[in-house]
């Protein structure tokens, strides 16, 4: 006969809680689940049963048989290989409270996970008798639904606590990232620049939360834009979060939140929940879209030749998906020759009005794609209006709409996936998590379309570094510095053949 399943102690049992009891159930383990609040309970209870219901009628039964709702842990019979995991408010001196009174009702070598999402693990296990047993388990919202369960390991815990919940998690159809047990871990360190650089962009005046949010979502892929989504958690959530991320790096300029943050939380514009936050809520509300360049007739009629120098997927792709015809020429400098006219680049950082300069003849600048074959927008920055038309004009027979941005350094996606990418890298040379592990995090954590060191590979390393340097050659902001492993993966001599050195192999 098989073993009986070990039992799991959740305790609290609010939005996470529940969920968490809810998967563990589902699985077969036998829960205890324990709140102070009866109410809470009853209505955790009732939550899990509809759901549960809804897949499995009979699922009802098996609730009442396995689920046991306790105001207090000392009503749990004391099975020595119960894991205990907690939900419960996000407070240091509590959360060590209540571990240290498992460890004294369970028996001081039984597991406790805590799912805190912004605590130090080190610091809660340091509050039990035995902090090598405490190990991070942290799950994503909806906790049934989000694959990711980041497995936290603190300085003092140890291996078999740690395999015993990476077990648990995948047990539970999770996927497991590890991570060590630094601010933010994995997910909430690596997508800070997602809001934080799109932040940026709107304070530089280089386009409007919505031009922004469009472009994340029809050049970069992303589901949501930064500032919707900012909007959707609660500009007074994310504006916290940022806070207590940037403190406990000891206000590291990366993290540094926006005044445009704190100024939409002070007039109370905290996202839907209150009907207002970067954009209006309400029924007869629409998502606010921003307005594509027109496309100028005459530019569309004319006839221009076009040279396709060197390769850059993006830039095939575009005369490819416009179904022009155009030359090609080998060169280590790609971009498209409208000849007569001018040229266009794909950002790697400078302005248009530097790209001119250097190169003597009109430039217009375009923002990087993440998929360029079905990418429906673009960002771009010229300084030459003529040449501008000629562009717009092409991609609109690639079924692209286009984007003028103010000129500012590494344009909107390229920049803010950059920086995003920094941030893996160095979260990676720091040895707190693995390039694959952060990949994984970020596309099942934050439904990122891919992983920043994908999409480092794919774009090349070197680019991301080149772009950064540019940054900081642009700004002199301690937060464009590239990452060290970044900078060792792609070194300077790469730069002039062109051969990157991918992430995996590097960090
Ligand atoms: P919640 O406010 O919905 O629920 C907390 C529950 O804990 C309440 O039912 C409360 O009665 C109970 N509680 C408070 N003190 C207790 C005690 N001493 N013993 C037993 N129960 C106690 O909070 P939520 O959102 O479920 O968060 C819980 C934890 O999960 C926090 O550490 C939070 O940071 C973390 N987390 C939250 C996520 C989210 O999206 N809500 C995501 C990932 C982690």
């Amino acid at each position: 006969m098989s073993q009986p399943l070990v039992p799991i102690c959740v305790i609290g049992a609010g939005t996470m809680g529940r969920g968490i009891a809810q998967v563990a159930l589902a699985s077969g383990h036998p829960v205890h689940l324990v709140d102070p609040d009866a109410a809470q309970l009853a209505a955790a209870e009732s939550e899990i049963i509809t759901r549960l219901t809804r897949k499995d009628p009979a699922a009802g039964a098996l609730v009442e048989e396995r689920l046991d709702l306790l105001t207090d842990l000392t009503q749990a019979r004391t099975d020595p290989r119960t894991i205990v995991i907690e939900a419960i408010l996000e407070r240091l001196d509590v959360k060590q409270t209540v571990l240290r009174r498992a460890a004294d009702h369970f028996g001081t070598s039984c597991i406790l996970a805590t799912n805190t999402s912004s605590l130090s693990v080190t610091a809660i296990a340091a509050g039990v008798p035995d902090p090598s047993r405490v190990v991070g388990m942290h799950f994503f919202n909806p906790v049934p639904v989000m694959r990711l369960v980041e497995v936290v390991r603190g300085l003092q815990s140890d291996d078999e606590a740690v395999d015993a919940i990476t077990e648990l998690a995948e047990r539970w159809g999770k996927s497991v990232a590890h991570v060590r047990s630094v601010p933010g871990f994995i997910v909430n360190r690596v997508a800070r620049a997602f809001y934080g650089e799109s932040l940026r962009l709107v304070e530089e005046r280089a386009g409007t939360p919505e031009t922004i949010d469009e472009l994340m979502r029809a050049a970069g892929g992303f589901r949501m834009g930064p500032f919707e989504l900012m909007d959707l958690i609660g500009n007074d959530v994310n504006f916290a979060v940022t806070r207590t991320v940037w403190a406990s790096y000891d206000y590291d300029p990366r993290f540094a939140p926006s005044l445009i943050q704190s100024e939409i939380v002070a007039a109370g514009r905290l996202g839907r929940k209150t009907g207002q936050g970067f954009f209006e809520y309400g029924e007869s509300v629409e998502r606010p879209l921003p307005r594509a360049a027109d496309v100028d007739a005459a530019a569309q009629a004319r006839d221009i030749t076009m040279i396709l120098h060197g390769s850059d997927d993006q830039l095939g792709t575009l005369l490819t998906r416009a179904g022009v015809e155009f030359g090609r020429t080998e060169s280590e400098d790609p971009h498209i020759e409208f000849v007569g006219a001018g040229s266009v680049l794909i950002t790697r950082g400078l302005t248009a009005r530097e790209e001119t300069s250097r190169r003597g003849e009109p430039v217009l600048l375009l923002d990087r794609c993440l998929a360029p074959s079905t990418a429906t927008a673009v960002a771009l920055a010229s300084t030459d209006a003529p040449l501008a038309d000629a562009v717009i004009a092409l991609l609109h027979r690639a079924g692209v709409r286009a984007f003028p941005v103010a000129d500012v350094p590494g344009l909107v996606v390229a920049r803010i996936l950059s920086m995003i990418a920094n941030e893996a890298w160095e979260t990676a040379y720091h040895d707190v998590a693995s390039p694959g592990d952060i990949d994984n995090a970020m596309v099942l954590g934050t439904n990122y379309p891919m992983g920043p060191f994908a999409w480092s590979a794919q774009w090349s390393s070197h680019r991301v570094l080149e772009l950064l340097d540019a940054l900081w050659s642009s700004y002199h902001d301690p937060r464009y510095r590239a990452s060290f492993a970044l900078r060792t993966a792609a070194p300077a001599s790469s730069l002039a053949n062109g051969q990157a050195k991918e992430a995996r192999s590097h960090v």
